[in-house]
């Protein structure tokens, strides 16, 4: 089976390039310029079968838009099983599809937490059933996800996982992080770590330990309890040679303490989320749509992530999609869940926010929502010739207001409700198979 997305720009060996993208049997066969119809198409990249002659097959109208590699977000959660009042796989992946997202791996804290096969077998058994895009979890490093303790069963679940995370929590034990990364060492897999020491955190502590919480009678949230965590991994993954990524990069200190790592030779990643890079504790409203862990912290912290992201210090944009129930996220800064939700609104903000804002072009902001996390996780799809289409079709000049009455997603709080963006999804590809179209006639 042959398709063929004719006319738009394709993301293409990290260039865009007008042409007709061609897809054999769900691969990427190759880029042909000129018409689909047109005769005699040449050849720019690739072997596109029906050289000298027509193409002909399945022709998909991608006029006036951009075919991207589809995206590849490391860091949501999907709850289901436990909590599937908040999201479902299914509900979470039509999400995903919705904004362009191919590939999602899906965060442990879930009942039962995935922390041995057998507690990771319900979940496997739902993605398998009900995922949209792909999804690759992570299991617990702990167990019961407890952040202390002892070690989960990562033996059994590596085959089955994208590396190991206790997200939610940090491990609060030395000795606990040391002996779970000299063992996902040997399993060839990642410790994927939220930095979050326990015993600087106070109780109640909803936002930024800033200028905000002391304003409004708000229980703060310390830098320190992020980055001493941080701090304290980084010379774990020096000693033990395990491969480590930061969950959530939210402080100024942790870029600094990372870049310096990564300097002496660490083998550290790290993802930052839309919100730290676009949003700060002045952005603040007394709602729930602006509450999560880490928080939002200053303008100095956001400036300092974005300069990390420009020096490569930041590998990965993820959402952290956190889904809630409106009644759970309506309790405003003090009483709401932490967690927002992201998977539709990441690329449109980012693209308005960081390209149209002149911070990073399009194929840097590319190479860190698609290609860096697919090599760092060593994860299939894509569009380089021979690969699994996974792509994301946008109309990069159609504007509009984030509105969440629209989203896929059962979550419905997001800080960006009300934004205007640019950068609208038309249609998702996985494994050449079309996942999620944008009905135009609609909306
Ligand atoms: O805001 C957050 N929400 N941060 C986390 O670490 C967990 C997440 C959730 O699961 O809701």
């Amino acid at each position: 089976m042959r398709q063929i997305l004719t006319g738009g720009r394709v993301f293409y060996n990290g260039v865009l390039l007008q042409g007709n993208l061609v897809i054999e049997n769900g691969r990427v066969a190759g880029i042909g310029a000129g018409d689909a119809d047109g005769g005699s198409p040449a050849v720019c990249a690739g072997k596109v079968p029906g050289q000298g002659g027509s193409l002909s097959g399945d022709l998909i109208d991608c006029r006036n838009l951009s075919i991207l590699p589809g995206f590849v977000d490391v860091h949501v959660h999907l709850r289901e099983p436990g909590f599937s009042f908040k999201e479902t796989i299914a509900s979470g992946t039509a999400a995903a599809a919705a904004g362009g997202m191919t590939t999602v791996c899906s965060m442990p804290n879930l009942d039962p937490a995935p922390d041995s096969l057998p507690h990771l077998e319900a979940q496997l058994e739902a993605i398998q059933r009900d995922a949209r895009v792909r999804v690759v979890p992570f299991g617990c490093i702990t167990q019961g996800q407890k952040g202390t303790g002892t070690l989960a069963d990562l033996e059994s679940m590596a085959p089955y996982v994208a590396g190991f995370s206790d997200d939610g929590r940090g491990v609060q034990e030395d000795a606990l992080m040391e002996q779970a990364m000299r063992l996902a060492k040997r399993l060839c897999r990642p410790i994927v770590a939220h930095c979050e020491d326990n015993r600087l955190l106070r109780p109640g502590g909803c936002i930024h330990d800033g200028r905000y919480a002391a304003a409004h009678g708000l229980v703060g949230i310390s830098s320190e309890s992020e980055w001493r965590q941080v701090e304290r991994d980084l010379k774990l993954a020096a000693k033990t040679g395990c491969r480590y990524h930061v969950c959530h990069v939210s402080t100024k200190e942790s870029v600094a303490l990372i870049r310096q790592a990564k300097r002496a030779g660490v083998a550290v990643s790290c993802e930052t989320a839309p919100h730290y890079l676009l949003l700060c504790e002045d952005d603040l409203q007394d709602e729930g749509r602006f509450k999560m862990n880490p928080p939002l912290r200053t303008a100095a912290d956001r400036d300092a992530l974005l300069e990390g992201l420009c020096d490569g210090t930041i590998d990965v944009i993820a959402t952290d999609h956190a889904p809630h129930t409106w009644e759970e996220k309506s309790r405003g800064l003090a009483g709401s869940l932490m967690g927002v939700v992201g998977l539709e609104t990441a690329f449109p903000v980012l693209y308005t926010g960081l390209v149209r804002g002149g911070v990073l072009s399009l194929p840097e902001l590319v190479e860190k929502m698609s290609l860096a996390p697919r090599r760092l996780f060593g994860l299939p799809g894509g569009l380089e010739e021979g690969q699994e289409a996974d792509l994301a079709v946008f109309d990069l000049d159609a504007e509009y207001t984030v509105d969440p009455e629209g989203f896929c997603s059962m979550g419905r709080a997001t800080p960006f409700a009300g934004r205007r963006v640019r950068g609208e999804s038309r249609m998702t590809m996985v494994k050449g198979r079309v996942v999620w179209q944008r009905n135009t006639q609609g909306k």
